[in-house]
């Protein structure tokens, strides 16, 4: 029996330091470049928050407006993506249509350019890539809801803002101010969080010095799990099965007998709550008035409150967001494809912070596999 303290999940363990973020479960607070996202959410466009991830600073008008402007520049689903969206199987998750989308992206942008050696890129090279798939991902996002409804691809229009363009890209009709705005939170929210999976594995590849689009890819396959991202598409398919708040009882008895994981409900930092929910369920709640479904708020809060009676369990974050994007009218396999469009910033921020001073990571193991032993017969080379 070995001696050594394995941290299983590397739960506790402090892998790097990260000026990006800070999650602090003791105050249930989380700070994006010290700002506190509850404020950002309230009071900022996504395209400012993705700024300041980037960059450390909240936009001057000026910045906002330049990055706006290159955001357009890249909105337009190019016609070799869309043909390669297409060629991913209509039943497929779209999670692995993203994940295509990002890889042709990178294949395409990095043609050309040489060695591995080369493939880090300096740091204008990657705060311009990050851009460009920050700008494109809610077309790629937008037509892999489409095209499974049997719909075209939609323009973007130019006279709309990140938010409210996403949103008529994928309905085709101008969504009113509460449902942007409604959006627009999930997205800040989303946008970061730390050494979560996704943006681990995103510095992972990040520190073997292969390029930013891979590590994006990388993160695009972690956050698919429905311990990560999944979970937002996981709440639906719980709230679909339950329907009506006078259920919630029984088939909470069910679930909990089966020792089934609720989807939506704990954290692996937050154990007394996640600092993101109030301002998720605020906004749900405005898209509970707004759609007028106070069915929708009973069973959400029916359930929140038996879970934590029962196990002292909290929701995180995904647990309002899949309702309020059911309410906005996202399919449910369209849930986790919303959250790459949001953390892509996130990743790409501290894929540019691993680089700035990096170091290969390469963790070790307890060996625990058979003793040493030979193949019968084996003659060593002289
Ligand atoms: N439902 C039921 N029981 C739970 C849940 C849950 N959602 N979450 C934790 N528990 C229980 C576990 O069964 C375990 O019980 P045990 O000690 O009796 O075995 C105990 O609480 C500790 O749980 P772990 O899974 O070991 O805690 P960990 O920190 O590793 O997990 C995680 C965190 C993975 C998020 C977990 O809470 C979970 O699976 N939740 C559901 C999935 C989910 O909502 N993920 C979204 C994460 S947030 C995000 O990506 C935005």
């Amino acid at each position: 029996m070995s001696m050594t303290d394995i941290k299983k999940g590397l739960a506790g363990v402090v892998a790097d330091y990260t000026a990006v973020s800070k999650v602090n479960p003791e105050t249930n607070s989380l700070l994006y470049r010290g700002y506190p996202v509850q404020e950002l959410a309230s009071t900022q466009p996504f395209e400012a928050v993705a700024f300041l991830l980037w960059n450390g600073e909240l936009p001057t008008d000026v910045e906002l407006a330049q990055l706006r402007a290159l955001e357009r520049d890249y909105r337009v689903l190019p016609a070799d993506v869309r043909a390669a969206i297409d060629l991913v199987p209509l039943d497929a998750h779209p999670m692995d249509e993203v994940r295509t989308a990002v890889s042709l992206i990178g294949a395409r942008d990095l043609a050309g350019s040489g060695s591995v050696l080369d493939a880090s890129g300096n740091p204008a090279e990657n705060l311009a890539r990050s851009i460009r798939l920050f700008a494109v991902l809610p077309a790629i996002v937008a037509y892999g809801q489409r095209r499974r409804r049997g719909e075209q691809p939609i323009e973007p229009r130019n006279d709309l803002d990140y938010s409210a363009n996403f949103l008529w890209m994928t309905f085709g009709e101008e969504s009113d101010d509460v449902v942007v705005d409604a959006f627009n939170r999930s997205m800040v929210l989303y946008a970061e969080h730390s050494f979560n999976a996704s943006t681990f594995t995103a510095r992972v590849i990040a520190s073997t010095l292969s390029d930013l689009y891979s590590a994006v890819v990388g993160a695009i396959g972690a956050l698919k799990g429905p311990l990560h991202g999944g979970a937002n598409e996981a709440v639906l398919h719980i709230f679909d099965e339950i329907r009506d708040a006078r259920n919630v009882s029984p088939w909470l008895d069910k679930a909990l007998a089966e020792k089934r994981k609720i989807m939506g409900f704990g954290h692996r930092v937050y154990k007394r709550g996640d600092s993101r929910v109030p301002t998720m369920k605020a906004a749900l709640d405005t898209l509970v008035e707004h759609y007028d479904r106070p069915d929708v708020a009973s069973l959400y809060s029916e359930l929140e409150s038996e879970f934590v009676a029962r196990k002292g369990i909290y929701p995180n974050l995904d647990y309002p967001s899949g309702p309020a994007y059911n309410l906005m009218g996202f399919d449910t396999l369209t849930f986790t494809p919303l959250f790459v469009a949001a953390r892509v910033t996130g990743w790409t921020a501290h894929i540019m912070e691993q680089l700035a001073s990096n170091a290969l990571i390469r963790p070790l193991s307890e060996y625990n596999g058979p003793d040493e032993r030979h193949i019968e017969g084996y003659v060593p080379d002289a």
